[in-house]
């Protein structure tokens, strides 16, 4: 039910890996907490286009789409609320995609953070600047603008990552509108400032690339085991503890009240054993994310709910983006003869 006088939000989540404690704290739960609100008018869908810039494996392509989708609702997503669908269900954003292609300077694309990491990478390996980057990941960017100029994004909830593209979408819209006339709404980012980054096993920043993850709906016992793996100090129970260096107490933090805080910060100065101050976070992770287990095993063993539920939101999508599509092509002169 879109209500024409709200701002339109829309996001999208690319379908790789497996959702971890990370990707909990620093986008999922702040994203499905903002989305309870009554007055948003929101989109959030699948990336699975975007999955294939880096992920030619067809299983793990198919299995991270579940995962994600399954994810989200058992998190609370309520897709009565949200409009939620998936990108490869709406071909409209693929064709868009071209049209856009044909406004979008290369040199624009040339300066894409994904890109010249790409090139950078190569210069200092000495290989060829171009070597393993695909036209997928250089013009990625424009696959994205498709994806928010498609549904009128005004407001992108995004990471710092990708300011960049949502300006460069805010360019391509530019051009095209100074063209053929005003066809799309001009998206601006929005960067939520006081989300936790969580520390992995290792202490770096919990991230699918250093392989230091805690996945999220892991099993009891695996949890427990994963947690067990942050990585400590030599420190004996009994002799006092740094918090702020400590990866257990920075991820305590992310799933605990002000009051847990003190009072774990109290513990730790006081001797803490590492032993217990995980049994602890287990704990505390634990309590807060098994209902929601329970919920994303019953949809991951029922994957026909999941794909009823994401093609009830192509089809409510669609005739959105059938329609401004038409209006696309007719102005770009793609029209019937008679
Ligand atoms: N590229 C984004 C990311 O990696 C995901 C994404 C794809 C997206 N299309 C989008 C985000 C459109 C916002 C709007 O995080």
């Amino acid at each position: 039910m879109s209500n024409t006088k709200q701002a339109r939000v829309l996001t999208g989540i690319t379908t790789t890996g497996t959702p971890h404690l990370g990707n909990y704290v620093g986008a999922i739960k702040p994203a499905i907490a903002a989305s309870a609100g009554d007055d948003a008018d929101s989109f959030l869908f699948l990336a699975d286009y975007h999955a294939l810039i880096k992920n030619h494996d067809p299983l793990q392509i198919h299995q991270s789409s579940v995962e994600i989708a399954a994810t989200w609702l058992a998190l609370g997503l309520d897709p009565a609320k949200v409009t939620f669908y998936r990108q490869s269900d709406v071909p409209e954003i693929m064709e868009l995609c071209w049209v856009l292609s044909c406004w979008t300077a290369k040199g624009l694309m040339n300066r894409a953070h994904a890109y010249k990491a790409a090139v950078q990478a190569n210069e200092a390996a000495g290989e060829d600047n171009d070597f393993a980057v695909t036209m997928g990941l250089f013009s990625y960017p424009v696959l994205m603008a498709a994806d928010i100029l498609m549904f009128g994004g005004q407001r992108i909830p995004v990471g710092r990552d990708q300011i960049q593209h949502v300006e460069m979408a805010r360019d391509i819209a530019q051009r095209f509108n100074h063209h053929y006339g005003e066809h799309f709404a001009l998206p601006e980012a929005v960067v939520a400032e006081d989300v936790a980054v969580l520390q992995g096993l290792d202490g770096r920043k919990m991230s699918k690339s250093y392989n230091n993850t805690i996945p999220l709906f892991d099993t009891e016992k695996k949890l427990r085991k994963s947690i067990n793996k942050i990585k400590t100090n030599v420190l004996e129970p009994g002799e006092p503890k740094d918090p702020d260096t400590s990866a257990v107490f920075q991820i305590w933090c992310a799933f605990a009240s002000d009051a847990e805080r003190l009072e774990m910060r109290s513990a730790f100065e006081a001797g803490l054993g590492w032993g217990d101050a995980k049994k602890r976070l287990f704990e505390r992770v634990n309590d807060e994310i098994a209902p929601a287990r329970t919920e994303y095993d019953r949809l991951m063993a029922n994957p026909a709910e999941l794909e009823m539920i994401l093609r009830e939101g192509a089809a409510k999508v669609r005739p959105e983006s059938q329609a401004l599509l038409e209006k696309v092509r007719t102005a770009v002169g793609l029209r019937s003869f008679s």
